[in-house]
């Protein structure tokens, strides 16, 4: 079989994916509809067309125009449904999905209905087909701390439904050690905890997720290639990092795939895996991103299982899931 056909048929992880980065424009204009909410595109074609970006910022203008017309319990179910079953058609057996609750609160959203809207979803996706997953809370990076805190505060009733918290939005110029108390406090509650870090910001924002946030893996870490001794540690503690090929391009974080670095981080012993990031916004899913690695990378059978098994001994499933899914 091809490479492609191989890639498509193993089964599969998602381990960083941003649930409004889902979004995608056809569903977008519905809700905003159903919703009598204005976007600022009139039309499908002319919103996909804005989807330029030269960095991060750029992208998170539009991501967090986009998920303004959210407001709705049932919006955040359509949304995640509508991505679960496209993952599942993909052979995806398990997924960790991020949220970004302030993206919500502050437009005056409350967390429960964000939460109980993307469980619902999630719960459904597990009786159907057996799929499992785990739900991250992100903390908003240039908000401050005491907007996480804040955060963290609202999610206490519903600490049951998730499992760990992350770090995202713009990352320079808003270092991991920004958030090293609110961190410390999710920790004492048992959450896991990981990090965007290393996507712009330099080796050092890794070395604070490491050292300041303590996290259990790594989202992207592109950056800590520049620095002999953190690739060391990373390979030391084992920790997977979630890379994401399409976001890297679309967000020029690489020039071109030909130049992406998962094949070297995984000669270096690092635990790379592939996701998609906010495939609505990247041009692909799941599949595309490994397609994409396949049609422009040298990369060979034996790492695409690899990067496939990084996929599900760095997730969080219990290990009785991780017998099911093995
Ligand atoms: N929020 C959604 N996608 C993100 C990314 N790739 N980096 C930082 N914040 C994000
Ligand atoms: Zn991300």
């Amino acid at each position: 079989a091809s490479l492609v056909a191989l890639s498509q048929a193993m089964p599969k992880t998602e381990l960083h994916l941003h649930i409004e980065g889902t979004f995608e424009p056809e569903q977008m204009f519905a809700i905003a509809q159903r919703n009598q909410v204005a976007l600022k595109y009139d039309t499908v074609d002319a919103l996909k067309e804005a989807y330029q970006f030269t960095n991060l910022q750029d992208f998170l203008d539009l991501y967090y125009q986009g998920m303004s017309v959210l407001l709705h319990e049932a919006d955040f179910y359509d949304l995640t449904m509508a991505y679960l079953e496209k993952v599942h058609s993909e052979n995806v057996v398990h997924v960790e999905i991020f949220f970004d609750p302030q993206g919500h609160t502050e437009r005056g959203i409350p967390f429960e209905v964000q939460i109980t809207g993307i469980r619902r979803a999630l719960e459904d996706a597990k009786q159907r087909w057996g799929m499992t997953y785990q739900l991250i809370m992100s903390f908003l990076r240039h908000l401050s701390e005491d907007s996480a805190f804040q955060t963290l505060e609202e999610a206490k009733p519903f600490l049951n439904w998730i499992d760990g918290v992350g770090l995202d939005s713009s990352e320079v110029g808003h270092p991991p050690e920004k958030f090293a108390n609110v961190f410390a406090a999710c920790r004492d509650l048992g959450l896991k905890i990981t990090a965007h870090a290393g996507e712009e910001g330099p080796p050092e924002y890794v070395w604070q997720a490491l050292d300041l946030i303590k996290v259990q893996r790594i989202d992207h870490g592109n950056r800590a290639l520049e620095d002999d001794d953190l690739v060391a540690e990373i390979a030391k503690q084992q920790l997977t990092l979630t890379v994401c090929p399409l976001s890297n391009l679309k967000l020029c974080v690489v020039n071109d795939m030909t130049e992406h670095p998962i094949r070297t981080m995984l000669k270096l012993g690092l635990k790379a895996t592939v996701n998609s990031d906010d495939p609505a916004y990247f041009g692909g899913y799941m599949n595309d991103n490994y397609q994409a690695l396949i049609e422009r990378t040298q990369i060979s059978k034996q790492e695409l299982y690899q990067l496939a098994c990084n996929g599900i001994e760095g997730s969080w499933m219990s290990p009785t899931d991780k017998q099911k899914h093995l």
